[in-house]
């Protein structure tokens, strides 16, 4: 067994962060759940989560991908109008703000330089600020007013994995805990469907032979990519593309399915592989219709669907889950596609060409 800094049997830290998910889902539901399996949150944060009009979540690369997410989940179960923002733009083109914002800022290693700056120009201002991190002690966790951890132990590859789902299984309870604080009714037991989605994670995990082929059939010479999805699946393809593109170099992009025809669909080739996500039920229509379109036109597609959506050609299929949570299964296999991609193309997996695991400069 590999210790929290080393690979231990493990070629490389990307593959044994991608297997620890379940373990960390299974963390994150002990610690933010008491004895009598109410949610724990610090009351001070229920407080402000609750005083706040409006949420700004500032992030920077898979921590904003997480963040997209997050806003479906408080705007959806906690009823917060929340808006979400790249770190590095956010300064420059400052929204009108509203009465009382929280500003969230997601952050795996709390040291991203973008992200900091904001911070420090939103206190100045006097506004109150939560960070969610993986590391406690650093510097956006220390000038932040709160701190929700991720717990999901040293993350070492420098791109992110387990970050990421920790990510979104924080803002799932925060949203839940923001709820109950509001006093809304859910039909909806966070810990209950993370305790699914951990043992959906172990799944996936398990089928690493599975998507290793996809990926030779897939990526072994492809120069591009695209990943569409709507709704939910859109904000997956996203992290889906930036996965793979960081690791392997494939030119890849995430398409909203619905934007397609509106001029991405011109780029679509003899043999161009199409990566389309079909794990929301009123989208699944649309999305196979995106299908479709881009088989006609030479795409090579690979559909991923979800349990119970699923149709006889569909590549590959994810257990069930509560549908607000598919981004935790539905990514696992994007990251081991990108994994998977990255070895046969002979790339260094680790560690990418031109990028750092944490960027502290602006
Ligand atoms: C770097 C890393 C990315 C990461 C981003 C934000 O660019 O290469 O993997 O998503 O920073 O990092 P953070 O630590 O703020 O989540």
């Amino acid at each position: 067994d590999a210790s929290d800094t080393e690979k231990g049997t493990y070629p490389h830290f990307m593959l044994k962060e991608i297997d620890e998910q379940p373990i960390v889902m299974r963390k994150i539901i002990n610690e933010y759940q008491n004895e009598n399996n109410e949610l724990k949150l610090d009351t001070d944060i229920r407080s402000a989560m609750k005083a706040a009009d409006r949420i700004y979540i500032i992030a920077a690369g898979t921590s904003y991908h997480a963040g997209l997410v997050g806003k479906e989940f408080l705007e959806k179960l906690a009823k917060i109008p929340v808006e979400v923002h790249v770190a590095s733009e956010f300064s420059y083109n400052m929204p009108l703000l509203s009465e009382n914002p929280l500003f969230v800022f997601i952050s795996q290693s709390g040291e991203t330089a973008d992200s900091r700056s904001v911070l420090v120009k939103i206190k100045e201002m006097g506004y109150p600020a939560l960070t969610i991190t993986n590391v406690p002690g650093s510097t956006l966790s220390r000038e932040a007013d709160y701190t929700l951890n991720l717990y999901a132990g040293p993350e070492i590859a420098v791109a992110s994995t387990k970050a990421y789902t920790a990510q979104i299984a924080v803002l799932a309870i925060l949203a839940v805990d923001t709820a109950n604080a509001k006093g809304i009714e859910l039909d909806f037991d966070p810990m209950q469907e993370l305790a699914i989605v951990a043992n959906a994670m172990e799944v996936l995990t398990d089928q690493k032979e599975e998507l290793e082929q996809l990926a030779r059939d897939y990526f072994s010479t492809t120069r591009n990519a695209f990943f569409i999805g709507r709704s939910g699946d859109y904000n997956v393809s996203l992290e889906a593309a930036l996965k793979l593109k960081e690791i392997s170099y494939i030119q890849a992009e995430g398409f909203a399915g619905g934007e397609l025809k509106h001029g991405t669909i011109a780029l679509i080739e003899e043999g161009t592989p199409v990566i389309a996500l079909a794990t929301q039920k009123n989208v699944n229509y649309s999305i196979r219709g995106n299908v479709q379109e881009v088989v006609a036109r030479g795409a090579k597609a690979m559909v991923i669907s979800l349990k119970g959506l699923e149709e006889d050609d569909d590549a590959f299929v994810l257990p069930h889950v509560h549908e607000l949570l598919t981004p935790l299964v539905s990514v696992i296999p994007m990251q081991l596609l990108a994994y998977y991609a990255a070895l046969h193309r002979g790339c260094d997996v680790d560690k990418p060409r031109n990028l750092a695991k944490s960027v502290t400069v602006e």
